[in-house]
């Protein structure tokens, strides 16, 4: 028998193994400062891309004192308990509530965290009768939420019509043969990309198959549609999204989130989703934040105004300047560029420690080798002083990388630390 941590050691994973080179730098980076447009990355002030505090909300005067003064009169660990128990108040009913009427639900339930909501909320809305057909590109909440599933699953191709219905034609003849129905997953906005799910395009399915649609709208929350009531509303398809998901932890800079729907399957939720029955209920400081924190975004419109003349400068700038965002119609801003992982190290070192950006890279195994994605995440917060900054780094950085300067680099780099 093999000693279970004989395989860890040797074996770090695909992005572990890189942790000797990266930790503290490209992965675990410590971005220092009230949360900005600016914020101090070792000891250095860099232009901040890589937050998604799209409405600039984290740090607002009065964002800050709903949340001092919440947690003053309850502390961190009122109410104790799960909500079904002991962890129920009058203020998560209320959020529950605003949220659902801002998204324009009957009915809504708050959960911890996004990711481990969605996990559980697919587990608990299909048995091994139902089929799930899901976007290949999905969130990795949406991923393993799937993988609980006892049933078949089937994904289709990003954001692919063809390929969803080639899929829903799969679906239906195993449906028909369990006895099961059909759920169909897809994002608001696609995170790392920055497409808008095809949420009219699926919908206009749903008579032919008769499907439900889940909606993880964690990037289009506030950033998108009348009054930043997400994608949905954007396309004019809310009411045909059966169940709709969006996370604090961006638009709202907080933490929770929250699935919004018609009373009937909220209140199956409360009773059926695991995370939220057997784990304690979200601490009032977060809730009172959270309820502040929807109030600005319902009445200062202002806020995503300044965040869409951000991202259009930002976009347009890019675009003239030649550079690939590919078909980005969200604030989600990536730039793709070729080149392997260590060449995106020393590119990604140069433009933090030269050009003063700070900004995520995206390489493989997240998106296929060879191909490396800069993202950016424009926001309130930003200027014009920012984009002009950062659109003359991205000029001097592709030069550098088409010139083959950073696979010198990072072969030099490579054989010191041999
Ligand atoms: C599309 C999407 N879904 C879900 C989540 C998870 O949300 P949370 O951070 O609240 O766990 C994220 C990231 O935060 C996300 O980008």
């Amino acid at each position: 028998m093999k000693d279970l941590f004989e395989r860890i050691i040797k074996d770090k994973g695909p992005l572990g193994k890189w942790a000797k080179q990266a930790e503290g730098y490209y992965v675990f980076p410590k971005l220092e400062g009230p949360i900005s447009n600016r914020m101090s990355f070792n000891g250095k002030e860099l232009v901040t891309w890589s937050i998604n505090d799209y409405l600039g909300l984290a740090n607002h005067p009065e964002v800050i004192k709903a949340d001092g003064e919440a947690a003053m009169e309850h502390g961190m660990a009122y109410p104790m308990g799960a909500r079904m128990m002991s962890g129920h108040t009058q203020y998560h009913e209320q959020l529950e509530q605003e949220c659902a009427e801002f998204v324009q639900k009957e009915s809504a339930y708050l959960v911890n965290f996004g990711y481990q909501g969605m996990v559980s909320a697919i587990d608990a809305l299909v048995t091994k009768h139902d089929v799930i057909v899901y976007d290949v590109d999905s969130h990795a909440c949406i991923i393993d939420g799937v993988r609980l599933h006892h049933g078949k699953r089937y994904t289709f191709k990003h954001n692919d019509i063809e390929s969803l219905e080639k899929n829903l034609v799969r679906a239906t003849k195993i449906a028909n043969e369990t006895g099961g129905g059909i759920l169909v997953i897809s994002e608001g906005v696609f995170g790392m990309r920055g497409l808008q799910g095809k949420l009219k395009e699926i919908v206009a399915l749903k008579e032919k198959y008769g499907f439900r649609l889940l909606v993880d709208d964690a990037h289009g929350f506030g950033t998108l549609g009348e009054g930043g009531r997400g994608a949905g509303v954007e396309q004019g398809v809310q009411d045909d999204i059966d169940v709709y998901f969006a996370t604090f932890a961006k638009s709202m800079a907080g933490i929770g989130a929250f699935f919004a729907a018609d009373k009937d399957v909220i209140q199956f939720l409360q009773y059926n989703m695991r995370s939220q029955m057997f784990a304690k209920s979200l601490p009032m400081a977060m809730v009172k934040g959270a309820l502040k924190r929807l109030d600005m975004i319902r009445t200062m419109p202002e806020l995503k105004d300044k965040l869409w003349e951000n991202v259009n400068a930002l976009q347009n700038g890019l675009k003239e300047n030649g550079f690939d965002i590919g078909d980005t119609n969200s604030c989600v801003t990536p730039v793709y560029l070729k080149g392997d992982i260590p060449e995106a190290m020393a590119m990604v070192n140069d433009l933090r420690e030269n050009y003063r950006v700070f900004c995520s890279i995206v390489v493989y195994p997240v998106i296929p080798k060879g191909l490396i994605i800069l993202r950016l995440i424009p926001t309130a917060m930003h200027n014009l002083e920012d984009v002009d900054i950062t659109l003359k780094a991205f000029s001097g950085i592709r030069e550098k990388l088409s010139g083959g300067i950073y696979k010198r680099i990072a072969a030099a780099m490579m054989a010191k630390s041999e």
